[in-house]
């Protein structure tokens, strides 16, 4: 039996998010510049694309770039930058194969034009794909999310749209990036790094954490068979017992 028959479609996570990193480790220890390893990253966000979208998963979110990564050296930046372009202009086509849209979250406007440029062309192009959607999380920053947030409630508190006493957990989700989008049941992180970094702080309050090794260029299908195979393990209790759960 193969790893993915193990995996049990009916009991599949909707959501999907991956804090895809190691990239720079990965390249190191090859002698290479860490720029390599961002280019072998693409084939594992090809793979994790198309192993979910084969499987039924719903949401895959790609953690592709932090607000706080503006801070790398400047050469590293453009590299990334000029490979999301260039990813996003060859992928299109694939995406739109395979019925996948493609949607972005984070501060879009920070960054390079033409990649601003690139990445509304593909969003605007696949818009009408309905099997998956890939969201990438670029220059995002989940703290900045939640304070544009709160900025955005207190506007309308103080335009009087609303009442304070009327703000509840759906008046935060309604003024994220992701209100449209389920939260993620499962959160994977590569390369053996145990944090959250600054990713879906809200959305993640109740998501299974799934730690890895694996550097992200390694990271291929059967490394997210496995892990939807843990997944799928687990017992989600919300707060509950496990007889509760069991009933
Ligand atoms: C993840 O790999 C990719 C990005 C953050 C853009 P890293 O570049 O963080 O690789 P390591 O963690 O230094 O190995
Ligand atoms: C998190 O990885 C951000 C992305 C994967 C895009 P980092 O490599 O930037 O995170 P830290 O600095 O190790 O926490
Ligand atoms: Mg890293």
């Amino acid at each position: 039996m193969s790893l993915k028959d193990k995996i049990d479609l009916n009991k599949l996570p909707t959501h999907i998010a991956i804090i895809m990193d190691g990239n720079g480790r990965w390249a190191k220890q090859k002698g290479k510049i860490r720029v390599f390893g961002h280019q072998h990253g693409v084939k594992s966000v090809r793979d994790a694309a198309e192993s979910c979208a084969e499987l039924g998963v719903k949401y895959l979110t790609l953690y592709a770039f932090s607000t706080e990564n503006w801070n790398r050296p400047k050469l590293e930046i453009n590299a990334l930058m000029e490979l999301l372009v260039s990813t996003i202009n060859k992928e299109t086509k694939t995406l739109n194969d395979n019925d996948i849209k493609l949607e972005a979250i984070g501060d879009l406007k920070s960054l390079p034009s033409s990649c601003y440029r690139e990445l509304m062309n593909a969003i605007e192009k696949t818009k009408n794909n309905k099997r998956m959607t890939l969201v990438l999380a670029l220059s995002y920053s989940s703290r900045m999310e939640l304070v544009e947030a709160m900025k955005s409630i207190a506007k309308d508190v103080a335009a009087g749209k609303i009442n304070a006493d009327e703000i509840d957990e759906n008046t935060i989700i309604q003024n994220i990036y992701t209100k449209d989008i389920p939260d993620p049941e499962l959160l994977i992180r590569t390369s053996g790094e145990h944090r959250i970094s600054n990713f879906l702080l809200w959305q993640s309050a109740y998501t299974e954490l799934y730690f890895t090794d694996t550097l992200w260029p390694d990271f291929g299908k059967e490394k997210l068979y496995e892990a939807i195979i843990d997944f799928q393990s687990r017992e989600r209790r919300f707060g509950m017992t496990s007889e509760q759960m069991k009933r």
